[in-house]
Formats: structure tokens, sequence, C-alpha cells
């Protein structure tokens, strides 16, 4: 058990005496941020004093007379106001330490009640080719998986993938107007996406070009507002003031959405053989959506050209999955819930659950004010209904206890919507979060995109960040006397660095906030990067090669730590927590708890290693302590990263 845990279970018992709420009360055990107050430092006794009405530090005394510690802290200590400080026994963590040390699984025990737990993520629309905003639910959810399953759990990864939408239309409507059969035949995956980008951009046009005239008159009417409130003579109150502000920030939206709309004119009417194409298709939004509507009522040549396309977007995004390690245990797009959509409709309406508004079909929820819509006026089924069928097939066919959706924090309010749906539906025996996460930002605190607006496609940013980190691992292997690594063993390297630089930056951060993309703090050898990780574990391999001491053995033999100085004790503590850390990330699907206990991790081993001298050690007794400090730092690392799904390499 993490001692954390434990400490909290001994305050439980100590506090249970003085209050039936000691839930809010144990939060407040942390780890002490100097180590002047110890090592947990437990500030309880004020707030509970409050509650009950005396001095704090009585309370302390009170909680400390209760507390049975003595087998795992010295006496407690109590300091100012009532703060209770505890250390660590010097035996308790050298005896912990020395237990995780002969153990692979480094102090995790694996949970009591597996859970069955599916992680929906990654899930692209298909059609189109992976871009950077499919990077943040791939990597998060990859290292969900990888850590659930660590700690015991039974999961199911599923790529929700958006096969059935209206993209689909749309490259059907360009395979037949516009595709070049040649590049067809050479690049089917990139000949779907032009036809992709090319039907995008015409529909764009004629909606921006039919929109233009009432911006332009409403950023009139706008104006004329604002000028009016402005000239009018009396001195701003507090109310005009508000509406002032209002306005222009009115017009400054339509300034913007006119400026959008004249880009996306712009760039169709400059170019000949677009403003002919555009010409020719005036119709082409509409005319793309009929023929998703076509698909979905099962038209057949709509459905052969589907199963035709379907398997080489596969392979693309199949490719892209391999280059970064990530794997699926089930692939099921939303076209597989297709004929079960009808059947969710009936049940929600047999139920009094959905009913009829303005000829759609709708589940209202209390205290939302947009509708769940699940049928639209033309009869088209929704994302709504494909992700009820979703959850009744999860729950029914797979038993799953858990659903996770690792999904951009836009889709808030959809997700929060379907859950309540399913609760009134009766699918509440299924429990549901949406691991939400922001977006990844360039250096114009912009979304990332290439200097032409476009998307960073996946697999360019993967090219360039292996080709950047083959600089770095070029440099550092030039640097030494005798280099290292063959060309192969560099470009091997390069990748491990590359996309595990990419994976860490992006796992480093809490997930709700949103992240500039930097490459050069990216791949930072020093810093909190996976770059500085990976190299401080090859490191730590080289320390054995030099001294000629086979790991396996320091792993296998009998563990005894010893702590002979601050920095080994403060090492040794951190090393016991690597549990806790774990504990951490699966409470509310948070990765950067793992990225920042190694990083810590890797901090307090820099000043061990600084400090104690393990080739010089004083006695072999603490030498051979010193090398099972570092080898279980090591695995720590290897282990540390590779549930985040960063490779490691003993030489780099
Ligand atoms: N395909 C969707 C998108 O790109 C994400 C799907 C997430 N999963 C789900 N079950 N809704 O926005």
């Amino acid at each position: 058990m993490s001692i954390l845990r434990t400490l909290k279970s001994r305050f439980a018992s100590a506090l249970s005496s003085l209050t039936a709420d000691t839930g809010p009360l144990l939060e407040m055990i942390r780890s002490s941020q100097d180590p002047k107050f110890g090592d947990f430092q437990v500030n309880c006794a004020m707030p509970l004093a409050k509650q009950l009405g005396k001095l704090p530090r009585d309370v302390a005394t009170e909680i400390i007379d209760h507390l049975d510690v003595s087998d795992c802290c010295e006496t407690p200590d109590i300091a100012g106001p009532g703060f209770i400080n505890l250390r660590l026994r010097d035996e308790w963590i050298a005896d912990r330490v020395s237990q995780i040390a002969g153990d692979n699984r480094l102090g995790v025990t694996s949970a009591t009640n597996p859970r069955h737990i599916v992680v929906d993520f990654s899930s692209p629309n298909v059609a189109k080719p992976m871009h950077v905003g499919h990077l943040r639910s791939s990597v998060i959810g990859d290292a969900i998986c990888r850590t659930l399953r660590f700690a015991g759990h039974k999961v199911t990864s599923d790529n929700h993938i958006g096969d059935w939408g209206t993209q689909f239309g749309m490259i059907i409507y360009g395979y037949r107007n516009f595709v070049e059969a040649d590049a067809y035949d050479r690049n089917q995956v990139g000949e779907l996406a032009r036809l992709y980008k090319l039907v995008n951009q015409l529909s764009d046009y004629h909606a921006a070009k039919a929109k233009l005239p009432k911006l332009l008159v409403q950023l009139g009417q706008r104006q004329t507002e604002l000028n009016e409130l402005k000239n009018a003579t009396a001195p701003a109150d507090k109310k005009t003031k508000k509406k002032l502000k209002t306005l222009r920030k009115a017009v400054e939206d339509t300034r913007g959405a006119i400026a959008s709309a004249e880009g996306k004119v712009d760039h169709v009417a400059t170019d000949a053989t677009l403003l002919e194409q555009a010409n020719e298709h005036n119709e082409i939004a509409r005319l793309a959506r009929q023929e998703t509507s076509k698909l979905h009522s099962g038209d057949e040549s709509n459905q052969q050209l589907w199963d035709e396309f379907l398997p080489a977007c596969l392979a693309a995004l199949n490719q892209i999955y391999a280059r970064l390690d990530v794997q699926f245990d089930l692939t099921l797009g939303e076209s597989y819930y297709n004929p079960m959509l009808a059947g969710v409709v009936s049940d929600l309406k047999s139920q009094g659950l959905a009913t009829d508004s303005d000829g759609a079909t709708c589940v209202f929820i209390d205290g939302n004010e947009a509708p769940f819509i699940v049928q639209k006026t033309d009869g088209a089924y929704t994302y709504a209904t494909t992700d009820l069928a979703t959850i009744q097939y999860r729950l029914n066919e797979l038993n799953a206890d858990e659903i996770v959706y690792v999904v951009d924090k836009r889709q808030s309010e959809h997700f929060s919507l379907l859950f309540r749906t399913c609760e009134l539906w009766g699918l509440a025996d299924v429990k549901c979060q949406h691991v939400s996460f922001g977006t990844v930002m360039g250096n114009d605190g912009k979304p990332f995109k290439t200097r032409s607006g476009d998307n960073v496609g996946l697999g360019s940013l993967i090219d360039e960040a292996i080709a950047r980190a083959r600089v770095v691992v070029d440099e550092n292997d030039d640097r030494r006397e005798q280099p290292a690594l063959s060309p192969d063993e560099r470009a091997r390297v390069a990748q491990i660095v590359g996309t595990g630089g990419i994976k860490y930056a992006d796992l480093r951060h809490n997930r709700d906030s949103d992240y500039v993309f930097d490459w050069d703090k990216m791949l930072a050898t020093t810093g909190d990067t996976a770059t500085y990780m990976q190299y401080a574990y090859a490191r730590i391999c080289g320390i054995f090669r030099e001294l000629n001491v086979d790991r396996q053995n320091i792993a296998s033999g009998q563990a005894t730590v010893l702590l002979t100085c601050p920095e080994e004790r403060a090492l040794a503590l951190q090393l016991t927590q690597f549990d806790y850390a774990i504990d951490s990330v699966l409470a509310d699907y948070r990765p950067n708890q793992l990225t920042s206990w190694l990083f810590d991790t890797a901090g307090k081993f820099s000043a061990f290693y600084a400090h104690c001298s393990v080739k010089n050690a004083e006695s072999p007794e603490l030498r051979h302590s010193r090398l099972i400090l570092c080898d279980l730092m090591a695995r720590a690392l290897c282990t540390g990263l590779t549930l985040l799904g960063i490779e490691t390499a003993e030489v780099m």
C-alpha cells in the first residue's frame, strides 16, 4: 500500500472519534514542500477545530493521541497554529524501497476489484488524413489504456472512427465529378483527401459568397449603432459602457466573419480552374449531403464506393498508429451502429423520452436549453443517436463497467446530454466519463496550423520530429570520443526520441489546458521532456556498463538499501511513491500526474548521483545499495515512460 494511503487509513481511524466526516480532512495530508517540516504535512486540525469550537493546537494534540503511526513515522510534531508534521522512519523507507527493488511492479499492487473499461479514443473522422488535432486523443487515450492495464483492469480500446458522416458524401460527390484517375490509381488516399478538400473549398466558396452581403449590412448596422451611442453627449453610465463594450465586440466579430468569408471567396475566385469548377457546381453542398443520405438509405452504388474507399482510409490511419505505437482492440466505427439506430429512436419514443419537435425527434433534458436531437427532420440519424447505440452495445455486448471518452473539450455539451439521456434511458449500470482536453496551439497563440492555414498532417509532424531528433542524437553521439551508435542505431534512437518527444510534450500538460507546440522545448535534453528522461535512462545503463555490473543480478539479488545521506533518503522515499503516482493518474485520468512524478524523481536522482558516489562508495555494501537505487531508478523511468507509450534505449 502506498505510504500516502497508509497514512490516510491511520488518520481515518484517529479522526473517527472526533468527527463523522473524515473524507475532506484526509485530503489535507500532503507531501511537505520543505524537508525541514518532515516528509508529510497534515493541515486538518485547523478546519476540524473550527467545526468543534476548540483550539487548533489542542485538536492537533488530540489527533496525535489517537494516531498510531509508530511503525512508519517518528513521533509527530505540532508546528505553528496546529500543523502536524510527520517524518518517516529511515528504517521504514529503507525497508519499503528494498521491497520495491525486488518487485517488477515497483510496488503497484494489482486492482483487487478489476473493472472492464472501454476506452474510446483517437476516433478520427476518416476520409480526411489525420492531423495534429488527432494527436491528443490518441496519445492521452493510449496512456490511459496502458496505465489501466498495468493497474490490473480489463481494458478494451475502441477506435470509434467517423466512417459514416457527411465527409463520405463529399468524397463520393468529389469522386464522381472531379477524380483524376491516374492520381487515384497511384495514391488512392491522397486523391481522396484532395477531393475532400476541393469539395469543402467549393462549398465554402458558395456559402461565403451568399453570406457576405448580409454580413456587410450587419456591419453597417452595428457600426451605426456604435457611433450613435458613442456620440450621445451625456457621460456614459455603467450600463452604457457595458453596451459599448458589447457593441465593439460585435463589430469586431462581424469584421472577423467578413474577413474569413472574403478569404474563402478569394481563394477560389483568384484561381481560374477552381472558379470554373465552382461555377459549374453551385449546388455542391446540397448535392454532397444528398450523397450521404443516399448512402445511409442503402443506395447500392454509394455503398460500393464506400466499400472501395474505406479500406484505403483505414490503412492510412493504421500507418500512423503503427508509427505512434498505438493499438486498438476494436475499431467499431459509426457505420457499425447504423443498423441499430432505428431501434434506439423507437425505444426512446416508446419510453416517452424522445418527442417530436418541429419534425425532428429530440430528448429534452431539464436545465438544458439545447435538445438532444436523435433524428433530424429529413429522417437522418445523428452523432447522438450513434453514441446512444454505442453505449447500449458496450454495456450489453461488451459488458463494460465503465466507458471513458477521450475527446476534445469542445464536445462537453454533447457528452453531458448523452450521459444524462443514458441515465434516463435506464443504462445507468455503466459509468461514463468524458476525459476532455484542450487544443494544440501554435506560437501565435492560435490553433496550430501550417503557414498556409491548413491542418498540420500527423504523418509529416512525426517525420519532422524524427528529423529534428536525429540532429540531437547525432550531436550527442558525435561529442563522444568514440561514437557509440551506428547509423542504423542512430535512426532507431531518433525515432524513439522524436515520437517520445511529441507524446511527452502533450502528456505533461494538464489535459484540460491548451498548450503551445514548441519543437525546441519538446526535444531539449534538459528539463521536463522525454528526451531528458530517455538520456537519464541510458546514462544509468551506462553506469552499469562502466562498472561491469549485470543489472539482472542487482535486481534479483537480496536487496538491502542503506540510507546514508539526505539525497539518498529523498530519492528512496520518492521511489516508494510510484504506486501513488499511478493512483493519481487513474483517479481522474490525468497522465500528467505520472510525468510530474517522473520529472521529480529524475531531479532527485540527479541530486543523489551528484552527492553519492557509486563507484567510490565507502563500503561494498553501500556500493551495492546505491546500485540497487540506480537500477530501481532505471526501471522506474522505463516503466513510467512505457505507460506513457514512450520507449527507451540503453545506449543513445
Ligand atoms: N469522430 C469524432 C470527431 O472527430 C469523435 C468521436 C469521439 N467518440 C465518440 N464516441 N463520440 O469529432
